[in-house]
């Protein structure tokens, strides 16, 4: 049952999550299956045994998406990436003549895929920012939001979009990559779906690829199910072994880094050299009214601006803890300049993700490295 660990904490229910039955003798977490083809009953043929194939079937993938299934509250399928995730819900629910809503300030991939391939077949793609205002869903079959959005951290609220999106007949998905299922449900708030990167905060250690789809509608799941295993975009078992073994920390891992952000929010707002810092969880950040209600937790991701690209480089240059990196919700605190991956951001625009290192230790590091930056 998938909500059937819901009355425990966090860290119980992440600890616990998609573990099979106490065996005297066995692993707690049982390793990962290794396999391509199964043995079949030499007579009666795939019908008797849980597995046949490799691509439909493998208990390690199906331990991780009980896990998941667990956290969000709905049946979950794993996927290669994030990416793949989105592009089968994408490609699954849509069809020529459909009309479909996305984030002008989500994830740009996203925008690329829509504008370059769904358009191509004849889907009409149309986009709003994540703070709105939003248009009429009058005909958009389906309505993809991404909150908090990744880079800018705007917010948007997820019930009042569901009863949107449901009363002019649409579907709602949620992208949950930057919150996590720890920091909001969006099945529990109305959305039909959700599709994430596990890649980033749910799994952590930054040695993994991983997405997948949740959601409550058995047949909904069933025509991405069946996208996945026509299409092959499964994880391997290797990394659904990881993701299942990183996901038992993800309470603890997240607790640091929202503290972590917190810390360095406050110490970036109080630099006059530092602008436009972004925290949904700042109280006069313009998402905190929707994210102090819809966020249980506020990720570990600020973003703030340095000028321009010179003086970011020379920041990351003099920072001893701070990775140069371009993902975000691992254990090692990464920044990344978004503009020279094509963001629609200015210059010296930086996505900074905490990692679970000491507040008081990254705050220092953090200052010294402005302060050796100088001015833009
Ligand atoms: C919000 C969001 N969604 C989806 C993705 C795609 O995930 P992946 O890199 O695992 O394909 C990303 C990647 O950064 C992301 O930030």
């Amino acid at each position: 049952m998938p909500d059937g660990r819901a009355d425990y904490g966090d860290g119980t229910r992440c600890v616990h999550a998609g573990l099979p039955e106490p065996v005297p003798g066995e692993p707690f977490l049982p390793g990962p299956v290794f396999a391509a083809p199964y043995h079949l009953d030499p007579a009666a043929g795939p019908d008797t045994a849980p597995n046949g194939y490799g691509r439909p079937d493998n208990p390690t993938r199906r331990g991780l998406e009980t896990a998941i299934a667990e956290l969000e509250g709905g049946d979950c399928l794993a996927f290669a990436s994030g990416q793949a995730a989105i592009t089968a819900l994408l490609l699954a629910v849509l069809r020529p003549g459909d009309t479909v809503l996305l984030p002008t300030d989500g994830y740009f991939p996203v925008r690329a895929f829509a504008t370059e391939t769904l358009r191509g077949i004849g889907v009409r793609v149309e986009f709003v920012p994540t703070a709105g205002p939003y248009p009429s869903f009058d005909g958009v079959r389906l309505v993809l939001v991404e909150t908090p959005a990744n880079p800018g951290l705007d917010v948007c609220d997820i019930a009042e979009l569901a009863d949107r999106a449901h009363a002019a007949g649409s579907l709602l998905a949620v992208d949950n990559t930057t919150a996590t299922p720890l920091g909001q449900r969006p099945l529990d708030l109305g959305a039909d779906l959700v599709v994430a990167s596990g890649t980033k905060a749910l799994t952590g250690h930054s040695d993994l690829l991983l997405g997948y789809v949740a959601g409550r509608d058995a047949r909904l799941l069933d025509t991405i199910r069946g996208w996945r295993t026509t299409t092959g975009s499964i994880p391997g078992a290797f990394d659904a072994w990881l993701a299942h073994r990183s996901l038992a920390t993800l309470d603890l891992r997240l607790a640091r880094q929202s503290a972590n952000a917190a810390a360095v929010a406050a110490m970036l707002r109080a630099r006059s050299d530092v602008l436009a810092v972004r925290w949904p969880g700042l109280a006069d950040d313009a998402a905190y009214p929707i994210a102090s209600r819809q966020l249980r937790r506020v990720p570990g991701i600020v973003a703030f601006d340095l000028g321009d690209a010179g003086r970011v480089a020379r920041f990351l240059t003099a920072s001893r803890l701070v990775f140069a990196a371009t993902s975000f919700g691992g254990l090692h605190t990464s920044a990344d300049r978004r503009a020279q991956w094509g963001d629609d951001v200015s210059p010296g625009f930086v996505r900074l993700s905490c990692g679970v290192e000491d507040a008081a230790d990254l705050v220092a590091d953090l200052t010294a490295a402005l302060d050796a930056a100088g001015p833009a």
